[in-house]
This record gives C-alpha cells, structure tokens and sequence, in this order.
C-alpha cells in the first residue's frame, strides 16, 4: 500500500542514509556501533526504524542485528550487507546495500547489484514473478555464482514489512504477477555458494505476533512498552536494554514470550561458512506502465 507523501519521505531518508553508510561501514569498526548510528540517523531525519539495522559480514546474509554486548567488528578483507528500512506512519521504505572490501569478490558484488538494476527496470503493472526470477537469475549466472534461492523480495504493506507476494531472485514459474498500486522490496542475494541460507546464532530480532500477558514481569515491562509503539513491527534485543537493565532477565523473558507465542524470533541467516554473500534492495511502487523508485540502492 503507497503512502504518498509519508512513504516518498522515508525514501528520502533511507537515500540520505544510504549516503553516508560508506564513512560508517569501515574495517575494524564494531557491527552493534554501525546499527547504532544508522538507527539513530534515521530518527533524527524525521522517521523511524521500521525493523532493526542488520550488518552482515561474509556468509551471513541477513538478520544480524548485533545483540547487547556483541563487540565484534568488521574483517579485512570482507563483504559486508547492510540492510535496514524508514517508516513514517507505518509507511515502509526497505532497503540495502553492499559494501565490499574483497577485490576478489567485486563479481560478486556487481551480480547483486545489477541483477537488482535490470529487475527494476522490468518492473510494471502485469509483470510475474517468474519473469522478474529470470531476469535476476540470468545477471546471477553472467557472473558465475547463485543468487540466494531461499530469500526472497516481498511486498509490503502499512506496518507490514512482508505483505505476502514473495519476489523470487531465482529461475521459477510462478505466474502471479504485480498489480498497479503494490509496494514491493527487490532484495537480490549473490552467493558463492550452493545460494542456501539456514539460522544460525540466538535471534537479535523479534516481532509481537500476540501482545497478551505472561507472568514474567520483565516480560510484561516489555511488552508495555514495546507493542505500543512498534506494535507488530520488528524490534531489536539491544532495544531492550534501555527499558531493562540486565542482559539474562531480557532473555529470560523473551524465551517465556516466544514461548507463549507472543514473539517470533528471527536468527541471524547464514550460508555455509566459506561461501560469500552479496545484497542489493530497493523499494519501488508498482504502476500501470512502471514504477515510482520510494527509495534504495539500485543503480
Ligand atoms: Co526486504
């Protein structure tokens, strides 16, 4: 669903972001301090995190918000995604970008890139998913490696970061197809490997499915102050600490909560270790005769 005026400003500021996420992405920089400044850069632009920054090195792909406490930094040597999304009003822009600093991966990069590019550009009211799968698969085999055949595009909706309609990166025959009016986040993913991602680590990011109470007063101090202003947007466990000092009754109270399926959790998603990962994204309006880019990395 488009948001006008709201959605095209947390384009811009996603856009503003991505600007300067080249004198924040370094090596030897720590991954939690980036998340950081990209949050907060966000804020003081006049928008809001509509899911928790996500820095992922080498083979991880996607969902590494760094917990409470993680101090690990950014390699030499190594590929890194940055994904993160600006709502106002519920109005999402979603979006990422790859920065790399491997020579030997710059084939990787580019295959995330303009697949990305030459996906957009097809981009119209009637398109498939098939066709939009081939069109990113074949810049995919150009460059010698796979695209990421388990994660996908998505639409998205208001307060709503995956709508439904999956955007595949990948050859299929899916003949569903764009309607006019749609939002939709192209997320491409080259690997060099086999191109399949699996969870990997304790989960840095939760969503409330179901706000209802459990008996665990952390867990209720959490919920009291998390739903009312993400209500079910994702938030980050290093949120946390701001509202509820200790790191094990936070955790304590987000295993009852997921317990009691009042979260789900999303773990870090990596491929096998050795293989490398590279992300494009942007976010786009559908229309009649092609698209209005909201905002993104696709050029
Ligand atoms: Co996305």
């Amino acid at each position: 669903m488009y948001g006008g005026k709201d959605h095209d400003k947390a384009g811009e500021i996603a856009n503003e972001v991505l600007k300067g996420i080249s004198g924040k992405v370094k090596v030897g920089a720590q991954l939690a301090e980036v998340c950081e400044q990209v949050e907060s850069e966000i804020i003081s632009l006049g928008g809001q995190p509509a899911f928790p920054c996500s820095v992922a090195v080498n083979e991880y792909a996607a969902h590494y918000a760094p917990l409470f406490g993680d101090k690990s930094t950014i390699p030499e040597n190594s590929i890194v995604k940055v994904d993160f999304g600006v709502h106002i009003n519920g109005y999402i822009c979603d979006c990422a970008t790859t920065l790399n600093f491997n020579p030997a991966l710059t084939h990787l990069e580019k295959a995330s890139k303009e697949s990305l590019r030459a996906a957009v550009e097809v981009v119209r009211e009637g398109v498939t998913i098939a066709e939009l799968g081939a069109t990113i698969h074949g810049v995919m085999k150009r460059y010698n490696v796979n695209p990421v055949f388990n994660l996908t595009g998505h639409t998205l909706g208001r307060y709503t970061v995956h709508a439904g309609l999956s955007i595949l990166n990948h050859d299929n025959n899916v003949q569903a197809a764009l309607s006019a009016g749609d939002v939709i986040a192209i997320e491409t993913f080259s690997s060099t490997g086999a191109g399949y991602v699996h969870d990997r680590g304790r989960p840095g990011i939760y969503a409330i499915v179901e706000p209802k109470n459990v008996r665990n007063a952390v867990a209720r101090k959490i919920l009291s102050k998390v739903y009312p202003e993400r209500q079910t947007l994702p938030f980050a466990e290093r949120w946390l600490h701001k509202i509820e000092g200790s790191g094990f009754a936070i955790q304590n109270a987000l295993k009852d909560m997921e317990q009691a399926e009042v979260l789900l959790s999303y773990p870090p998603l990596s491929e096998q270790v050795g293989a490398m990962v590279s992300q494009h994204e942007c976010t786009l309006l559908v229309e009649k005769n092609g698209f209005h880019v909201i905002g993104g990395d696709y050029r």
